[in-house]
């Protein structure tokens, strides 16, 4: 049975077709942002799901985990690490790359931030590939963290991203093709 505020979320998300380039059908969450409460409803399943499960960290990844992530850490009680693109974290980082459809990227987590002992939660807005999520799995594990799970308002199943996370649960509220 799927959760009644659901339907709501997903008709809140536009679709762009073509965008940013052809042949992408791109999920544009912002127009969820701009519906309160599909907002509220999006953190509070989130919440509801991580609340008393040890959750000593939430990392967001860049750029959109930073609108979701960051709301789910206060109400569970977690600290909040953005992972982030290249050269934007100040101290001293660690890094991992992933692939793209054409080149590499990477993602950077501040050497300190997180602790050996830590569970952590893994929270960006779409799963497509897996890549992005692959990479953050792996700075949180080479930092010493448990990852216990990776949650996205958004999976393109069809990619079949969930298969590249090693066996890490992930959570999703939405599918879409
Ligand atoms: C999008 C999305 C995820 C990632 C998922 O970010 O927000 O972070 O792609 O793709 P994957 O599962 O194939 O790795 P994008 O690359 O557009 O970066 P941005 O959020 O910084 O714009």
């Amino acid at each position: 049975e799927q959760d009644p505020r659901i339907e709501g979320i997903a008709s809140s998300i536009r679709v762009v077709p073509n965008f940013p380039k052809p042949g992408i059908m791109f999920q544009d969450i912002t127009t969820l942002l701009l519906d309160p409460k599909a907002f509220k409803n999006t953190v509070d399943l989130f919440v509801e799901r991580y609340t008393g499960k040890d959750i000593t960290v939430v990392a967001g990844i860049e750029a959109r985990g930073f609108i979701f992530g960051p709301p789910i850490a206060l109400a569970i009680g977690a600290k909040f690490i953005p992972l982030r693109k290249p050269r934007k974290l100040p101290g001293e980082v660690i890094s991992e790359e992933y692939v793209l459809e054409y080149g590499t990227d990477c993602l950077q987590m501040h050497i300190g931030a997180v602790q050996p002992g830590d569970r952590a939660l893994v929270v960006d807005d779409l799963i497509a590939t897996g890549g992005t999520l692959c990479a953050a799995i792996k700075l949180l594990e080479r930092a010493g963290a448990e990852v216990v799970e990776c949650a996205c308002v958004i999976e393109l199943p069809e990619l079949k991203g969930r298969e590249r996370l090693n066996g890490k649960p992930l959570y999703i509220l939405v599918e879409s093709r």
